[in-house]
């Protein structure tokens, strides 16, 4: 089994890489940490970054996990490549732009793009933002994946992840104590559908929501409450159609918690109310 132990970023192509990295800092409110070889590097907490964009196809999206040694790593890469899926070990020089000491990639069977990282860096400063958005961490992604159930078993099976709770049949899934790092969608087609930053507190969800209005920034979801978290949220698009979230008070699970199955239906994603969007949760239908 792949022992994961740190979800680290998201590398994101962008078809403006300047109003991207405008928005990310002046709405997001996350810190430019800087910017080298086409790459712009962003945080929103005291890890080296959580977003790395570079001008390119706004559906080219990579998550970068970590593993805590070598020899997981290379145990890794064996693992990956015996299930018959292209592996690719990172060069010293592409180890340095992912900011950590080494890595392999791989495209899992939806086609998403996964790095697996060893000994990525910390940050010697403080996250120091441009916009006081209540950012305290970068916590969890919705994952494109073809064949839910399929992804699901992957994830579980060749990994360390558990399934905390189903939406339809979305597992939200974690391999810590945090209710889920992956909420997996099914979809025609892989990448990241969604990523989320915690803030420290409901007054952040709702201060970002009118944030969000006066400078028109179109509103995806919320603000709400998860059923299946219990978080409260905002989801909201940015460049490239890309959806982001604040959410605060995520459920912490552990060993003893059982997942639960929610029915998809709007109050299974929002417990106050809201109407949201459930077409990205599909019919239900496995096959979708
Ligand atoms: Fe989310």
């Amino acid at each position: 089994m792949i022992n994961v132990t740190g979800f680290r970023y998201c590398r994101l192509g962008t078809a403006d890489l300047e109003e991207t990295v405008k928005f990310a800092t002046e709405i997001i409110g996350l810190e430019l940490v800087g910017q080298e070889n086409g790459f712009a590097y962003l945080r929103g907490d005291d890890r080296d970054h959580n977003i790395v964009y570079f001008q390119g196809d706004p559906n080219d999206h990579t998550v970068g996990l970590a593993l805590d040694t070598f020899e997981e790593l290379d145990a890794a890469e064996s693992t990956l490549k015996e299930l018959g899926l292209t592996v690719h070990r990172g060069s010293e020089e592409e180890a340095a732009a992912r900011r950590c000491m080494g890595y392999i990639n791989f495209k899992d069977n939806s086609g998403n793009s996964i790095d697996l990282t060893v000994r990525p860096f910390a940050a010697g400063r403080r996250y120091f933002p441009s916009r006081d958005a209540g950012i305290t961490e970068f916590s969890h992604i919705g994952l494109r994946v073809t064949n839910p159930r399929e992804a699901e078993k992957f994830w579980s099976q060749v990994f360390n992840f558990k399934t905390s709770d189903w939406i339809g049949w979305s597992a939200l899934m974690t391999f810590d104590e945090v209710h889920h790092r992956y909420a997996l969608f099914p979809s025609d087609r892989p990448g990241i559908q969604h990523i989320n930053f915690q803030v420290a507190e409901t007054d952040d969800v709702m201060k970002s929501n009118y944030f969000m209005q006066d400078r028109q920034v179109r509103i995806q979801a919320g603000p709400g409450r998860h059923a299946l978290s219990g978080a409260r949220f905002l989801y909201y698009y940015g460049p490239d159609e890309m959806i982001y979230e604040y959410s605060c008070g995520v459920r912490m699970v552990d060993d003893s918690w059982r997942p639960r199955q929610f029915p998809i239906e709007d109050a299974s994603f929002c417990a106050w109310g809201s109407r949201p969007d459930l077409t990205i949760l599909g019919s239900g239908d496995a096959a979708d």
